[in-house]
């Protein structure tokens, strides 16, 4: 039992109204940006995916939701990604992310084909929200010279989901996956 347990309950409550079209989302940004102070000060998981420049820490996990700390080292850049299906708001919890925008184009019905377009970048400083409700609406997400952290909710939470090159026109599964769990 931790900093974001009693806070749970009150999420759980939020996501169900948007869930059944009562709500918008505006108090799930309302509790990210309450509790993403919290979120800044926890610890950096020992060790990380070699491959990305960031830890993923799972802070809770239910059937409706997931909720991720990530580390960003400085200059980290990701694949071109969707979210599996799930709605997923990212808030910045200390430095800055940067958000490149894409639209994909094509319907998904060809296996390892999709075509994309990038529709503009954005940087989010601490307390800035992204949200993204659909795999039409893709990102990816980088670091500057400095240190980030960012409080991810994930709904549901995310299995399997798919990265995207944009000038080969190709997309492939990948899975999701911690580098620390973390009891909140
Ligand atoms: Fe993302």
């Amino acid at each position: 039992m931790t900093l974001l347990t009693p806070r749970i309950e009150e999420l759980s409550l939020n996501l169900e109204r948007v869930r059944s079209g009562e709500g918008i989302g505006a108090e799930v940004v309302r509790w990210l940006r309450a509790v993403s102070g919290d979120v800044a000060s926890l610890p950096k998981p020992q060790s990380h995916d070699v491959h990305r420049g960031y830890y993923r820490t799972l802070l809770y996990r239910c059937e409706g939701f997931e909720l991720l700390a990530l580390h960003w080292e400085p200059g980290t850049i990701t694949s071109i990604h969707d979210h599996g299906g799930s709605r997923c708001w990212l808030a910045v919890a200390n430095g800055s992310i940067g958000v490149e925008n894409y639209v994909r184009r094509d319907t998904g019905a060809t296996p390892g084909y999709a075509r994309i377009d990038l529709e503009g970048r954005e940087t989010l400083p601490a307390g800035g929200i992204d949200f993204r409700q659909d795999d039409v609406h893709l990102h990816r997400c980088f670091t500057g010279s400095e240190h980030a952290v960012s409080l991810h909710l994930y709904a549901n939470p995310i299995g399997r989901f798919h990265t995207f090159d944009e000038r080969a026109q190709t997309c492939r599964d990948a899975e999701s996956t911690y580098d620390a769990t973390l009891t909140v």
